[in-house]
């Protein structure tokens, strides 16, 4: 995760990890208690793809196999997203980007055209194993998002939501074998990114194995303390 300040005080969160390090979960729990939108490239291309929009039809192939998309859309759709107000004035907690070196230069240049930095990297480590594991056994609900791990969270009736009754559906990208080339595409486009932010001492590694709360809090600590390694 990235955390960065502004003049205005506002803070630009990044979250960094492997695909199912947990990103997107603390992400979604730190942007309530801090106040500060939550933008996850994944959940803007998903977004797209089930509006049809030119797009999610661009980002489709390359998401049903693993792959990433292009760096130049990609990079355009965060840029705008970027741009709207609310990011503006509170900042972001950025989930899924920067996911080359390539996107990484770029998000540093649009920051620091509008007088943004960096301030702290946090990286969510977790062994592959438990990604996997997480990964696969993953089923969310259409209606109201709620997540359920198929070991560790089960619904109350299988294939049904216990909070809505809406109908739980496996990403189409969470199939064993698609989550092995995400895998591999994270350890060969996206890890390089912890020492491009090392060497700009930015960098704080955190425990992504542990529970989901004692994760929220280590994370909350290192946010807090704004203290880079
Ligand atoms: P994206 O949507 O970003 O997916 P991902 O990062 O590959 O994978 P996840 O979202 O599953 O990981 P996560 O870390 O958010 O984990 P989560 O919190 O959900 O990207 C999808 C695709 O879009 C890419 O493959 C690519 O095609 C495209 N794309 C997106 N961004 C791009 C970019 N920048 N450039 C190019 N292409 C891009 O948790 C996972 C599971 O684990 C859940 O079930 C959760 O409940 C569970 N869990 C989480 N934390 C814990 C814990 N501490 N203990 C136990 N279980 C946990
Ligand atoms: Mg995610």
């Amino acid at each position: 995760m990235i955390l960065l300040t502004t003049s205005t005080g506002a803070k630009h969160i990044i979250l960094l990890g492997a695909p199912g390090a947990g990103k997107g979960t603390q992400a979604t729990v730190l942007s309530e208690l801090q106040d500060i939108p939550h933008v996850s490239s994944g959940d803007l291309f998903r977004d797209n793809l089930k509006r049809e929009t030119p797009l999610g039809l661009q980002a489709k192939s390359y998401m049903e196999k693993g792959e990433l998309v292009p760096d130049d859309v990609t990079v355009a759709m965060v840029h705008d997203r970027l741009n709207q107000p609310d990011c503006d004035s509170k900042g972001v907690i950025l989930d899924g980007f920067p996911r080359t070196v390539e996107q990484a230069r770029a998000l540093g240049k649009v920051l620091q055209q509008d007088g943004k930095k960096i301030d702290l990297v946090v990286y969510i480590q977790v062994p592959e194993d438990v990604l996997v594991q997480r990964l696969t056994g993953r089923w969310i609900c259409r209606a109201c998002q709620t997540v359920y791990h198929t070991l560790h969270n089960p619904p109350r009736t299988a294939a049904e939501c216990d909070a809505c009754g809406g109908e739980l559906y496996q990403r189409s990208d969470d199939r064993p074998e698609t989550v092995q080339n995400r895998l591999n595409v994270y350890f060969e486009q996206t890890l390089p990114l912890v020492d491009f932010y090392q060497e700009k001492g930015l960098l704080r590694e955190m425990d992504g194995q542990q529970d989901i709360e004692t994760v929220g809090t280590a994370l909350l600590e290192v946010i807090q303390a704004k203290q880079p390694r």
